[in-house]
């Protein structure tokens, strides 16, 4: 075959191309969309268990946790209005994916990113300077507007800009974004939660400006992906940007390959409804599934409520938060652990091992948490079994970090073809940012009706999903992102409904062989 490209383990092309220092900038720009992400993740779990926070705007919360100090641990919390704080982002976030899914169809990945950021940037000083409630949510509801933009247009970007060799590790920078950005939120929390005269949650909310800001301007910098140029008719522009990023001016059987796959997607006018089609049937299972699944590991409520979580088991006020910056330094290290072994241990063995250990550690942690608290909920806990306690959480968060964490966000975006790429992420955040709103809404009152039983729960879906990725998950590591149908189409289940006859690979491939 021509031009150094090589046939791999899919049966796909490898094209030529590796880390050049063009691609790891853009795509280090492109991934602080994730900064904005986590960083909201993380500061509203601190915020909430501010007493300050809670005596102006929810002091009927406030009340109640006072009340409650020595009775039910499992109910201390336990309020619609203030989980509806921390989710209403979602619910603005799910909405706006549908949006963004236009804008960077149309427009261009970048135009989304944008988007995300000034949305964003709006938000956090409405927030900071929030005098009631009302302020609090709209401000909220904007960012949410920005996660929205950020988190469909982002994955898509490091997807489409990564040769297939790293793509894993290049878009799993988004992931690890993500993470610092809960990370600096939680050691925000932890630094301003003691300032006299209450104002801390102020800096936490108004600093979400701060990464906001760097991906409004990394945005305008950066170029659009080649597939996105082509799709828009800009050849020239796209053929110049692939050389850039795959440093070789050998790119013309991957552009070839580029332009050939826009030629069959431009046939397709409504990817909203050519998606429902058979032969799409798994790339949608997987973008439904995928991040269906990665919200039910329960992962959030470490996230959210931690501080609320070590609170409730008896750590005092700056101990919880110590807390949460340790699950958060968890979290970030482990992450990094994915980004060098994806591309070569491949997302199958990732998914697999994480999987059991969160399963595992979801049994110990509902364990201890009922021996403790019985159904009762009154107790205190032993400082050795709060210390197990803390270690188990840990391994958990880890095992979320270096598998359903980053893949939840890789998988769906490098399985779709081109024409309904778009479209396919848009149902994953959506997907992802529903049920992260119900799992934030709904999980005090878990707590409080499930008890400890909640992580018996999380801990039976994480069986499920990892004999759904045994059984249903084909590997993609190394296979460009145009060649993804091939793998489809030899998998034992969904090769039914995948087939490659008639499109160009099917022709290449009697032409090939
Ligand atoms: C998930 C978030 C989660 C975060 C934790 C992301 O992949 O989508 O819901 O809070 O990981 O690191």
């Amino acid at each position: 075959m021509a031009g150094g490209v090589v046939v791999n383990d899919a049966g796909g092309k490898t094209y030529p191309g590796h880390m050049t220092a063009f691609v790891f900038f853009t795509c280090l720009v492109a991934s602080s969309g994730g900064l904005i992400f986590g960083y909201d993740i993380g500061i509203s779990g601190g915020v909430t268990s501010m007493d300050s926070f809670l005596k102006q705007f929810f002091p009927s919360v406030y009340a109640q946790a006072e009340a409650s100090k020595d009775a039910n641990q499992y109910c201390k919390f336990n309020s619609q209005l203030l989980t509806l704080f921390t989710s209403s982002l979602y619910l603005a976030a799910l909405a706006t994916s549908f949006v963004a899914a236009s804008v960077t169809r149309v427009f261009g990945r970048k135009w989304s990113m944008f988007c995300g950021g000034l949305t964003f940037l709006a938000g956090s000083a409405l927030n900071g300077a929030a005098t009631d409630v009302l302020m609090l949510i709209l401000g909220r509801i904007l960012l949410g507007i920005g996660v929205g933009f950020a988190n469909q247009s982002v994955p898509l970007y490091l997807s489409e800009m990564a040769p297939a060799k790293i793509r894993g590790m290049l878009n799993i920078g988004f992931q690890l974004m993500t993470t610092i950005g809960i990370l600096a939120a939680n050691l925000i929390n932890y630094a301003t939660v003691s300032i006299e005269g209450g104002w801390g949650w102020r800096i936490g909310l108004g600093l979400a400006g701060v990464p906001a800001l760097v991906i409004t301007v990394g945005a305008l910098a950066l170029p659009d992906t080649p597939n996105s140029l082509i799709a828009r008719g800009y050849h020239e522009d796209a053929k110049a940007v692939l050389v850039r990023i795959r440093g070789t001016d050998d790119v013309h059987e991957e552009y070839d390959d580029m332009v050939a796959a826009s030629e069959e997607a431009s046939s397709i006018e409504h990817p909203w409804r050519n998606i429902l089609e058979r032969k799409y049937r798994p790339q949608l299972t997987v973008a439904v599934l995928i991040p269906f699944f990665q919200q039910l590991t329960g992962i959030n409520v470490i996230m959210f409520y931690a501080p609320v979580l070590f609170l409730t088991i008896g750590f005092g006020d700056d101990a919880s938060l110590m807390s949460a910056v340790i699950t958060g330094l968890v979290n970030m290290f482990a992450t990094v652990v994915s980004i060098v072994s994806v591309d070569r241990l491949g997302r199958r063995a990732l998914f697999l091992q994480g999987g059991t250990q969160m399963f595992i550690s979801q049994i110990v942690v509902g364990t201890l948490i009922a021996l403790q608290f019985g159904t009762a909920g009154v107790g205190e806990m032993s400082r050795s079994n709060a210390m197990l306690l803390v270690l188990f959480i840990c391994l958990y968060v880890a095992g979320f970090a270096w598998s359903w964490g980053p893949l939840g966000w890789l998988v769906p975006s490098e399985v779709f073809s081109l024409e309904i790429r778009s479209a396919g992420q848009s149902i994953a955040v959506c997907v992802n940012m529903t049920l992260t709103f119900i799992i934030g809404q709904s999980f005090l009152s878990m707590l409080c009706t499930l008890k400890f039983g909640l992580f018996y729960f999380f801990a039976g879906w994480m069986f499920v999903m990892t004999v759904f990725i045994a059984l249903f998950l084909p590997e993609t590591k190394g296979v460009a992102i145009e060649e993804m149908n091939l793998v489809w189409s030899r998998h034992w289940f969904w090769g039914k409904y995948v087939s490659i006859e008639g499109t160009r690979h099917g022709s290449r491939r009697s032409t090939s062989v």
